[in-house]
């Protein structure tokens, strides 16, 4: 079991308000993964379910039961740190074993805990080595062992890759997801890194300034965003966002834009010519300019499988209708299902009719 809700969570620190009003549920058993740019109240939120930083005002539960009074050691929950501390001068198996010995578990439930966890994270033939000798995502794992030994139902994560090469970080990614489908406990894990965000959360919570902007799997955060902010913040390069006569906005992601030499039925086609590209490999990014219509001028980026287009040369940008996301004037969604009156205006504008 592990279900976390917050209600009306705040914390200011001094005059500063960190979060505001902020109101969360993570399922029991989720991997849930806190995403948004640095500053944006990610540690601040984990310190609080943690119990380590307590919130200004709200109410916190872990099934069910309000915890806010609940000293950190109560709760059952399993924090690792961003910069993962592990005691230099102790063996992996002392590292491990050091909270153990302070609740005062017996020396053979020790042993056999210890014998469990290091198999299911890989150590086990670490445990006799100092820090020092070991790989940073060895280090890592052992950060991570002396959290899984509590056995918590909720272990929080604060990024806990970032001190790992890009490799290795690739690598960890796909073994904390084993992880999870083994534990089966509630995962809480704070990145600022959308990939990471994306390649391993079941939910997705996206924060800016401290408001929760999206909770939705990354399927729903990729495909149905809620503003420009979670929008532009999820896919490489961001959606391209450009302005509407009628005070709105459309969007369409890069990876979506049809580029050919010849003229198609698409819904939204304008021309453009490549100022830039950059071949990836299977796929090829250029910036276009808009050399036709009401953006001319502006710049979007494509990116396309086919990697035939030179610098220079002009081509079709063309994105079907499905394809395209409207937005209004304070950056807020419109959807054809919830506002159609809304939507319908935003697609005539596009099509240069009478909104
Ligand atoms: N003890 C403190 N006193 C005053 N301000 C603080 C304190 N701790 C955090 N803050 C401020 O609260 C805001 C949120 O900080 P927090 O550490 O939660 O951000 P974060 O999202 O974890 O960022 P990062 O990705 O850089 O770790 C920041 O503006 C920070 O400066
Ligand atoms: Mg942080």
């Amino acid at each position: 079991m592990g279900e976390i809700i917050l209600k009306n969570i705040n914390k200011t620190f001094g005059n500063t308000k960190v979060l505001e009003d902020l109101n969360l549920k993570i399922n029991d058993g989720e991997f849930a993964v806190l995403v948004g740019a640095s500053g944006c109240g990610k540690t601040t939120l984990l310190r609080i379910i943690a119990g380590i930083g307590p919130a200004t005002s709200g109410e916190l539960f872990i099934d069910g039961e309000e915890v806010s009074d609940l000293a950190p050691g109560k709760r059952n929950i399993a924090m690792v740190f961003q910069n993962y501390a592990i005691y230099p001068n102790m063996t992996v198996k002392g590292n491990i074993e050091f909270g153990l010995k302070n609740n005062h578990v017996p020396k053979a439930e020790r042993e056999r805990l210890i014998a469990e966890v290091a198999e299911s994270v890989g150590l086990t033939e670490y445990l006799k080595r100092k820090p020092n000798a070991l790989s940073g995502g060895q280090r890592q794992r052992v950060a991570l062992a002396r959290a899984m030994v509590k056995n918590p139902k909720v272990f929080l994560m604060d990024e806990p890759l970032s001190n790992l090469d890009a490799k290795l970080r690739v690598a960890m990614r796909s073994e904390l997801i084993e992880l999870h489908n083994k534990l089966k406990t509630t995962f809480v894990y704070v990145t600022h890194d959308q990939v990471e965000a994306m390649s391993m959360a079941d939910t997705i919570i996206l924060m800016n300034k401290g408001v929760i902007q999206q909770q939705a799997s990354p399927e729903v955060i990729y495909d149905d965003p809620n503003n420009v902010f979670t929008a532009q913040f999820i896919g490489t390069p961001s959606m391209n966002i450009l302005p509407l006569k009628n005070g709105s906005f459309v969007g369409y992601r890069p990876e979506k834009v049809g580029l050919t030499p010849e003229e198609t039925e698409a819904f939204y086609k304008v021309r453009g010519r490549i100022i830039t590209r950059e071949m990836l490999g299977s796929e090829t990014l250029y910036k276009v300019q808009i050399i036709s219509g009401e953006h001319q001028n502006e710049t979007v980026m494509v990116k396309s499988l086919d990697s035939g287009f030179q610098e220079g040369q002009d081509a079709w940008v063309q994105v079907a209708l499905k394809h395209l996301y409207f937005f209004d004037g304070k950056e807020q969604r419109i959807r054809e299902a919830d506002r159609a009156e809304d939507y319908g205006a935003c697609v005539r504008c596009l099509k240069g009719e009478e909104a």
